[in-house]
């Protein structure tokens, strides 16, 4: 008889979007009049551009034609994707990363989800605390977390670092000793970054310690701050300990389209093992190849007018922020992101827990935004508002929030 894989039960189940979904549709039937705007999305709103769009044409064009037609890609990626990105992400920053070291994916999702797959099963992790909670729960998936304590919120065999207003959204390197560090920036759902002396100093301890980081950077296209790392890869000896996951979905609104890719060194090593080749074997096994026509979107990205739209799209929530940080600051509140990052991360009033604002600010002022207890239990206290709406429909959720 056939049994089911044991990890999953343990997974407390998705409590955080199916509660907000259920509170705000019994909100929304006992007030048909009312018109909710929704602060708490993290998908993208903005068209795909022009130019990308165009390029899609032309791909879905060539399939068409016996001669242009393209079947399997290849596992890791077409050249023209893999070089410009190389190019583009890279090399013109000082990188020093190849075309080959790059595995192009259907999104960052399933790369910082699968990625724990090549690793020891009884390897320790550590994360931030709040957390995008994919990394979590693809390593409980994977038995490696320990049992879960309903009343802390934590799994007993991971590491836990808290990122609260006491440590400036800092995380401090752990007591004990990680195997892999996830670590997110700029973050979701803080919208807080390192500078690029903080990130150093996790990277010296990766090497030091025998650890890898995993480095999740959806969200580059976000920064603004010159001391902000692009890549981690910027730092002096990342090549030895570092693996960066990308993603075209917030950059380029790929979130519909799915593309995304994952950078590793040849120099990680685990004596003779690269884990290279671990993930070029597991790419091969397990991955057929992201679609021809969405890599050839995915080039478009990178070409100059690809960049400039997508640029002003960066721009248009990038605004939205501003908007959102300048309003909720204006009437006392105290929050963090919204300068290198499409997430604004407030402390809620009066010492309210994530929950109760939640339902405060449906009631009262017919916003929806994310609990920030959701994110880990150090996000108990904060609240996630997005810049990814309308600017028209930011504006009037602020002007709502300021006359509460
Ligand atoms: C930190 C982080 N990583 C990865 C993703 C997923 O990206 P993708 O759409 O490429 O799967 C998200 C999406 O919200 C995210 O917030």
């Amino acid at each position: 008889m056939f049994r089911v894989n044991e990890d999953y039960l343990k997974l407390p189940g998705s409590y955080l979007f199916s509660t907000i979904a259920k509170k705000v549709s019994a909100f929304t039937e006992a007030n048909p009049d009312k018109k909710i705007i929704r602060l708490g999305i993290g998908d993208v709103t903005q068209p795909i551009a022009p130019k990308i769009i165009e390029s899609l044409h032309n791909s879905v064009d060539e399939m068409a034609h016996a001669e242009t037609f393209h079947g399997y890609a290849p596992d890791l990626g077409y050249d023209f994707l893999r070089n410009v990105i190389a190019e583009h992400d890279y090399k013109r920053i000082g990188a020093d990363i190849s075309a080959d070291e790059i595995f192009v994916s259907d999104g960052a999702k399933s790369d910082s989800g699968s990625i724990q797959e090549i690793f020891a099963h009884d390897s320790k992790i550590a994360v931030c605390d709040p957390v995008y909670p994919v990394y979590v729960d693809t390593n409980v998936m994977a038995g490696r977390t320990g049992v879960y304590d309903a009343a802390t919120g934590k799994w007993s065999n991971v590491i836990y670092m808290p990122c609260t207003l006491e440590n400036n959204f800092v995380p401090e390197l752990p007591t004990e000793t990680p195997d892999i560090i996830y670590l997110c920036f700029p973050n979701n759902p803080t919208g807080t970054t390192l500078t690029k002396e903080q990130l150093q100093v996790w990277v010296d301890y990766a090497n030091k310690v025998g650890a890898v980081i995993i480095y999740d950077a959806a969200y580059e296209a976000y920064i603004t701050e010159e001391n902000v790392c692009h890549s981690i890869y910027e730092c002096e000896g990342a090549r030895t300990c570092a693996i960066e996951i990308r993603s075209f979905s917030k950059n380029a609104g790929f979130t519909g389209l799915r593309l995304g890719f994952t950078v590793i060194p040849k120099d990680i090593k685990s004596g003779d093992v690269t884990l290279h080749s671990l993930w070029a074997r597991r790419h091969g096994t397990k991955f057929n190849g992201a679609p021809y026509i969405i890599q050839r979107a995915g080039e478009a990205v990178y070409s100059a007018e690809g960049q400039a739209q997508i640029k002003e799209q960066i721009a248009y929530y990038m605004n939205n922020a501003k908007i959102i940080k300048a309003g909720l600051e204006s009437v006392g509140y105290k929050t963090v992101g919204g300068v290198n990052a499409p997430y604004i991360w407030l402390k809620t009033p009066d010492n309210m827990t994530s929950w109760d604002f939640f339902d405060y600010l449906l009631e009262k002022a017919n916003v929806v935004g994310t609990p920030g207890s959701g994110f880990g239990p150090s996000g108990e206290g904060y609240f996630r508002l997005t810049a990814f709406g309308s600017y028209e429909n930011t504006v009037e959720a602020i002007e709502r929030i300021k006359k509460l």
